[in-house]
């Protein structure tokens, strides 16, 4: 593996431990993996990332040695898959430097996890004594941007249409940034919540919060950050980020699929109404009435995704022994050197931050007017896999006049040379419709 010449411009950070991406690549068993005749050039991981022998092995081994059904029995394995299930919500907590393992919530995804909150809000919004911080009515806001997944979209809109109240949004630069300019006019005393993605899936872009969350915290409204796209790949520290919630997903991150986190201030989801009903969540049932658990159990209704948990804490562990800052510095040098090198393909745009500053290593562009799916069926037949389409994200499309777009996305295994394969596909693609 070469290491990579940092492109003069950018910052050089000696005291930044180097990864050693052969060795990590190592411990990923899929990547030996041939596609169409080609070594496979895995470019999609924000879409779901690679997971490495150490979590597989952590999944199989619960289910072959654990496995039991948790908080709900005393006998050895169901002690067993509790200590694990609850270990990994306390790993978790620590990474993220949460001040307790009571507000890491389980959840199936992060679009579960907003779901979670967002119909919380309509929850306390139907009942006389709900907090009031959660009801929602005509006249309130909560506001989004233009850059959102669908994921942090379409719960709102649900939640505007159940209470009446009305979705505003942030509008995108034609670099690709959170317009701002509009700070004090979007969020105001009528905003009950702001929803924004921390790291956008599409552009790449990783939005700078703290002037929203100051304006936030003076209009005594709340902050949700969608970090699907942030912590896998940057230090996230709760406390330096001052939001109230925070959701990820665990496929992105070397773990399985099926599992994801609710982060939220203890303070916050104790105040906050159950959505899901069921087993675990309760304190007492009669046939009359219930009361809740405190959380998370108040939010985790049923059997939880138990082993997926347990491999999320062993992900947790694998990206904590390499290092976040590691991975982060990585994912820098080879954002530059792509941006560098999709520069020199003709007839190439590229869709957000064209500088390795202030954006993350997922980069989406066009090809003069190729379209998207034949750019990466030809690139698929090189063994190159890339995202193509609306990415979940229609009106960042529309924001830019396109109905698709190809994107390739880094992780901590990605290569200098798998980006030199892509932008030798593309040459291909060119040959092939010029
Ligand atoms: N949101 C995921 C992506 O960006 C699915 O590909």
């Amino acid at each position: 593996m070469t290491s990579i010449a940092i492109p003069s411009g950018m910052p050089q950070y000696d005291d930044v431990p180097r990864l050693d991406v052969a060795r990590v690549r190592a411990d990923f068993p899929i990547l030996d993996r041939e596609i169409n005749g080609h070594p496979l050039v895995y470019l999609d991981s924000a879409n779901t990332s690679h997971k490495p022998r150490q979590v597989l092995d952590v999944l199989g081994e619960h289910y072959a040695r654990h496995n039991a059904n948790v908080s709900r029995s005393v006998h050895t394995l169901g002690t067993e898959a509790t200590e694990a299930y609850e270990g990994a919500r306390a790993k978790i907590a620590a990474f993220l430097n949460a001040s307790s393992p009571d507000e890491v919530v389980f959840t199936k995804n992060s679009t579960e996890a907003i779901n979670i909150v967002a119909y919380a809000f309509s929850n306390a919004s139907l009942r006389p004594d709900g907090d009031p911080r959660f009801r929602l009515g005509p006249g309130d806001e909560v506001v989004i941007s233009e850059m959102e997944h669908h994921s942090n979209i379409v719960p709102w809109q649900l939640l505007c249409e159940r209470t009446g109240a009305t979705l505003r949004w942030f509008p995108v630069t034609d670099q690709g940034r959170l317009d701002e300019s509009g700070l004090d006019d979007l969020v105001t005393e009528r905003t009950k919540i702001v929803s924004l993605v921390h790291m956008s899936n599409i552009l790449g872009t990783v939005n700078a919060t703290s002037r929203i969350t100051a304006r936030v915290r003076e209009v005594g409204a709340l902050l949700l950050l969608d970090c699907s796209q942030s912590v896998p790949h940057l230090p996230i520290d709760v406390v330096d980020l001052d939001a109230d919630y925070i959701v990820f997903t665990g496929h992105k991150m070397c773990g399985p699929t099926g599992i994801g986190v609710l982060w939220g201030r203890g303070e916050l989801l104790a105040a906050m109404p159950p959505v899901f009903g069921g087993g675990s969540m309760i304190e007492t049932v009669t046939m009359a009435r219930s009361t809740f658990a405190a959380p998370p159990a108040r939010f985790e209704a049923g059997t939880p995704p138990i082993a997926e948990a347990v491999a999320l804490g062993a992900a947790v562990d694998y990206l904590t022994g390499i290092g976040m800052p590691a991975i982060q510095w990585h994912e820098k040098e080879l954002t530059a050197y792509a941006l560098e090198a999709l520069g020199s393909v003709r007839d190439l745009r590229i869709f957000g931050p064209t500088v390795p500053v202030g954006r993350g290593g997922t980069i989406s562009f066009a090809l003069g007017d190729v379209h998207p799916h034949d750019v990466g069926q030809v690139l698929d037949s090189l063994g190159v896999q890339v995202r193509v389409g609306h990415h979940c994200a229609k009106p960042v499309c529309s924001r830019f006049g396109v109905p698709a777009m190809t994107r390739a996305s880094f992780y901590l295994y990605t290569t200098t040379e798998e980006i030199d394969a892509l932008v030798a596909g593309l040459e291909q693609v060119r040959k092939v419709f010029d």
